[in-house]
């Protein structure tokens, strides 16, 4: 699907269907709303006919009279207008796709709801956000689909006044770029287990290099084994599957560009190994490589907008399964960094394999590192789907995620990681263990663990909660949400108006 800015008016625009919002306030529907004319007049009696009100998620599809020159329009309810969000806005693009989809509508057009709250190009990144993640459906192992399932719309508009064509044009552009990166991950996070192997997603990371000309270094067990990743090596022996480490790299490091490292977790297929898990939901453990699949999505994203960064992308993949040669309880192991760690629950994995690659990156000298990772089902038990879990050792790289958080809708909300709770990962007989006191604050244990290996500005993010969707909603179908890409781009985006600020300011 293509989509780009129209600047004019909607009723101009011919387009198979038109969309326009409108805000649930006190006041007539002539009053509320967003048009003039013969156009307006022709619709409100429709509007009061079926008792529109303008509720979010309210829609209706009438026939056009008057001048419109498309045969359909759509009115969306967009709530109440002092609630409006970004991302209500995100809904209003979503359901503009999918009514056109049902309909089989080759084009759509949504105008550009009017809120001083916020930018135009803020909304209209929202709306094609919107569009391009509520057009997507994972049907890569669909062979059966009748023909109005395969049905995709060919191109949107998005409908703005001349005195904001830039940023209309620049909402567009970032917002498809963001969004089909978060659909990239989708995919890679819905493939199962059998075919996102450890490989497959190095072999992903090469090609995303080659194509935005970025550095990626590969390493296979022997270099594994040189290195001496303990951790990876812990959680992988026990699986046929070779694993992988990635290193990617975009632009060299300048005194002007700041190092990020963003390191994701990457285990292909999570069934808890020795300590194995019970077999109910089992199969979704296929998406417990998010936060590996996220950091690609990040890597894309700030390639095609060019962010003034020095990025790195670091991920371990692996599988976690029981056999033979997997790790046993009470195994103790080697980390990279020289730590040893008594594994007393190997489904306890993520950390093991994050530790290694929180210690690689200390090479890189980083300003901010950013982990993301299906970590625990303690942080699901706390924060549910709505939020993602943050801890770190860094306040402004927290002010930074919290804040793209709000704009992007991926929030995060803070769990404290005072130095107490590290008493509870330390070893009896090792440097450390993998997992704290029974029943306490699992997510919080888990990134007190983690936080051993690192040694500059840092934030963890656990994802297990977010990057999947049990039930379908307006911009994501069941399955994968492709979590993290539009929070670590608005988060580099932000950073990098500060800096372009900074510089101007000299
Ligand atoms: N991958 C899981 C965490 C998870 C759970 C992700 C649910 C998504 C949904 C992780 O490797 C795990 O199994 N963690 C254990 C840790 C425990 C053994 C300390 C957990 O959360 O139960
Ligand atoms: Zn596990
Ligand atoms: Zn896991």
């Amino acid at each position: 699907m293509n989509i780009t800015a129209h600047i004019g008016s909607l009723t101009r625009h011919p387009v198979a269907l038109s969309v326009l919002g409108v805000f649930e306030e006190s006041g007539s529907l002539a009053a509320r709303l967003p048009l003039t004319g013969a156009a307006k007049q022709g619709l409100v009696p429709l509007l009061e006919s079926v008792h529109f009100r303008g509720q979010s998620k309210e829609s209706v599809v009438l026939p056009t009279r008057g001048p419109f020159r498309s045969r359909w329009v759509a009115v969306v309810g967009l709530g109440k207008r002092k609630e409006f969000t970004l991302q209500h806005a995100r809904v209003l693009g979503s359901v503009a796709i999918q009514t056109a989809r049902n309909r089989e509508f080759p084009s759509v057009a949504v105008q550009l709801p009017v809120h001083d709250r916020w930018h135009a190009a803020q909304v209209s990144q929202a709306i094609t956000e919107g569009l391009v993640l509520g057009q997507y459906r994972f049907l890569t192992f669909k062979r059966q689909l009748k023909p109005q399932e395969r049905f995709q719309v060919r191109q949107a508009f998005v409908v703005g006044t001349a005195r904001d064509a830039t940023a209309v044009q620049q909402g567009t552009r970032i917002g498809t770029v963001v969004a089909q990166a978060a659909n990239f991950v989708r995919d890679l996070c819905n493939t199962p287990a059998n075919v996102a192997t450890p490989t497959y997603l190095a072999d992903q990371a090469r090609q995303l290099a080659k194509t935005h000309r970025l550095r990626c270094q590969v390493f296979s067990t022997p270099e594994l084994k040189r290195l001496q990743m303990g951790g990876i090596s812990s959680v992988t022996q026990g699986s046929v599957q070779p694993p992988r480490l990635v290193i990617m790299e975009s632009t060299p490091a300048t005194n002007t560009r700041p190092t990020v490292v963003f390191i994701g977790k990457g285990i292909t297929f999570d069934s808890g190994g020795i300590s194995i898990k019970p077999s109910g939901g089992m199969e979704k453990m296929k998406y417990d490589m998010s936060g590996a699949a996220a950091v690609l999505g990040i890597l894309q994203a700030s390639a095609a907008l060019k962010l003034p960064f020095h990025l790195v992308g670091i991920f371990a993949a692996c599988e976690n399964l029981p056999s033979g040669s997997a790790t046993k309880p009470g195994d103790i192991v080697t980390t990279h960094a020289g730590k040893t760690v008594e594994i007393l629950n190997t489904d306890a994995e993520g950390r093991m394999i994050l530790a290694d690659c929180l210690a690689y990156a200390k090479r890189f000298h980083p300003q901010a590192v950013v982990d993301l990772a299906t970590l625990t089902g303690a942080c699901v038990v706390a924060l549910g789907k709505y939020a993602i879990g943050m801890m770190g050792t860094d306040e402004r790289l927290k002010h930074r995620l919290r804040a793209a958080g709000e704009l992007s809708g991926e929030r995060v909300w803070e769990l404290p990681l005072w130095p107490d709770y590290t008493d509870g990962v330390r070893g009896d007989v090792s440097d450390l263990k993998n997992i704290g006191p029974p029943g306490e604050a699992g997510a919080i244990a888990a990134a007190a663990f983690l936080k051993e290996f690192t040694s500059y500005p840092w934030v963890h993010l656990d994802i297990a909660g977010t990057a999947w969707a049990e039930h379908a909603d307006t911009w994501q179908p069941k399955g994968s949400t492709g979590v993290g890409v539009r929070l670590a781009i608005q988060m580099l985006r932000t950073w990098a108006e500060e800096l372009s600020e900074a510089k101007g300011a000299r």
